[in-house]
């Protein structure tokens, strides 16, 4: 999977899928934000987003960015070829937004008057998922920062698996409201928190096998 050379073929398949994870909470993101910037009347379910709008634009905005170019910045012939975009766009874009993400994930867990279900376990979760993602960014800097490019790479995917949870979560819950409706406190819980699982899992297992790889190979051939 890691090899540059042998992989052209399973690259851009790869992208496209995390594309496709991020597309449904990117797009209502985008009618949210349409909400917001065309004045729309205000409901009990949309009051806290058209009351204090700038936390909930700035995450959206922020995911729009970290989502999409976050999907190319793993792809390994991307990232052995054009090193030059892979440090700016790490730096300039994902970084920021990344950071963005997760604090304004904070801020709306903390302040934002949320719906009922999304009850107090979730709130914990939220803050575990959000804080985590701001720890493995910052682990992920302090690796590059002493060269260690395979726990560098570890860390970021980390991080972006944990905001990739969104779109996880998509197919997590919308099955079971498909076949029960809406779910109570507890499902909605175990649905969020299935979204995030499922992600770590994934990751870890990905980490796993670039580990091996570069057992294999040598770190010279992950490069960052
Ligand atoms: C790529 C990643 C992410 C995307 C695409 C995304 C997308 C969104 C969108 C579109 C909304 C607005 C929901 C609405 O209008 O009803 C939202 C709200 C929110 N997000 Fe994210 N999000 C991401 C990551 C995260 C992370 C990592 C956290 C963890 C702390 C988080 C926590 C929240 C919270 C607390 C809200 C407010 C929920 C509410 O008030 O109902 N998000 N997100």
């Amino acid at each position: 999977m890691d090899n540059p050379r042998n992989s052209s073929g399973r690259q851009w398949p790869i992208a496209a899928g995390l594309i496709a994870l991020a597309l449904v909470p990117v797009l209502a993101g985008a009618v949210r934000i349409g909400e917001i910037a065309t004045g729309a009347a205000e409901t009990a379910a949309n009051a806290r987003f058209l009351r204090a709008p700038l936390p909930v634009v700035l995450h959206i905005v922020g995911a729009l960015v970290y989502s999409i170019v976050g999907a190319f910045q793993f792809l390994p012939r991307l990232r052995s070829r054009r090193t030059a975009w892979h440090r700016f766009a790490g730096r300039y874009l994902l970084v920021p937004t990344g950071i963005i993400v997760a604090a304004t994930g904070l801020w709306m867990t903390a302040f934002y008057e949320v719906p009922a279900v999304d009850g107090g376990a979730l709130a914990v979760s939220r803050y575990i998922v959000g804080g985590s993602m701001l720890a493995f960014i910052a682990l992920g800097i302090a690796a590059i920062a002493r060269r260690d490019t395979v726990a560098h790479g570890a860390w970021m995917l980390r991080a972006y698996a944990l905001a990739m949870g969104a779109g996880t979560q998509v197919l997590t819950s919308v099955p079971f409201l498909l076949m029960f409706g809406e779910p109570d406190v507890f499902w909605r819980l175990v649905q969020m928190d299935a979204g995030w699982l499922i992600n770590i899992v994934v990751a870890e297992w990905v980490i796993a096998r670039r580990r091996a790889a570069t057992r294999r190979r040598g770190p010279a051939m992950i490069a960052v």
